[in-house]
């Protein structure tokens, strides 16, 4: 079996008395794509929140590449609110920051689209290139020297090729289709050379032709430069078609684990989520 990339254990994030993730624990193997699926509301983006530093986890403990990223126990008002389980199993040892994290190697997208909506499409991924320079956007915007600035223009004109986008790599962000809106916003992503991607519902917005290029597309990447991808996503199509494996949550807790068949065939996970086929 590959290697482990990332792994969740007991990972509960609760917000006042909501307990929006519950208890999750979960592994995502080198060079996999899993998917993580389940109704509105059921914690799929607050796990993909957690995962990446925007909240400390309430309790539980979230490595990369076996090397912790987070990891907490309830605190303070917390101690008395807390309903989740395995508590106190996780000392709080960890202090991150989506930016260190990103450093580490993650990358995600965003459920709704995150571009500079008058920028172009080749000055989104510029700008992000230079947001994950170590000096920060302002400083390096200023200091950068010429070698320097040269550099990461080429990396961000071959990105685009990579993804597609150079003929339209001059247009204003937000005029682009939906669908390579998506592609500008992965390429965002892939711009700090991520080597685990995290993608928030990629397929949402886009009509059948376009969810299907867009499956090709993350395969392509996903072999171009090494990937394992942990995607969230209502399309089943798309969910069934590329993912290795699929874990299922439902209000905050994991329900199932297994490959496409087995996820389509799980009685519990039709109940709660897919439904049953129309006669
Ligand atoms: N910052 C927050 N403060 C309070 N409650 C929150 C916060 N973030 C998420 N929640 C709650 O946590 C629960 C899970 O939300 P989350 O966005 O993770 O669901 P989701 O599975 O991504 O749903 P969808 O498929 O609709 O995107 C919801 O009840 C939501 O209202
Ligand atoms: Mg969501």
């Amino acid at each position: 079996m590959s290697a482990n990339v990332l792994h969740l254990d007991n990972v509960t994030m609760q917000f006042g008395g909501v307990v929006a993730v519950n208890d999750v624990s979960l592994d995502v193997n080198e060079g996999e794509i899993v998917a993580l699926i389940g109704p509105n509301g059921a914690g799929k983006t607050t796990v993909f929140n957690v995962i990446t530093g925007v909240y400390a986890p309430t309790n539980g403990r979230v490595t990369l590449r076996g090397k912790v990223i987070a990891e907490d126990q309830p605190r303070g008002k917390m101690r008395k609110l807390y309903s989740g389980g395995h508590a106190y199993m996780y000392p709080h040892t960890v202090n991150n920051t989506p930016d260190k994290i990103t450093k580490q190697g993650m990358a995600r997208t965003f459920q709704n689209i995150r571009l500079f909506k008058s920028m172009t499409v080749f000055d989104n991924v510029l700008v992000a290139k230079h947001m994950n320079l170590k000096a920060g956007f302002l400083r390096t915007a200023l200091h950068l020297n010429g070698a320097e600035e040269r550099r990461i223009r080429e990396e961000t004109q071959a990105l685009l090729e990579v993804v597609g986008l150079t003929d339209v790599q001059d247009e204003i962000a937000t005029a682009l289709p939906y669908g390579k809106q998506r592609r500008l916003e992965i390429a965002r992503a892939l711009s700090t050379k991520p080597s685990m991607l995290l993608l928030d519902e990629p397929a949402a917005g886009m009509n059948p032709q376009e969810t299907e290029e867009l499956c090709a597309f993350i395969r392509d990447i996903k072999d171009r430069f090494g990937l394992t991808v942990l995607l969230i996503e209502h399309d089943m199509n798309l969910v069934m078609d590329i993912s290795d494996r699929i874990y299922v949550l439902n209000f905050g807790a994991l329900i199932a684990e297994g490959t496409p068949a087995e996820i389509q065939q799980n009685p519990e996970v039709i109940t709660a989520y897919l439904g049953v086929a129309e006669e």
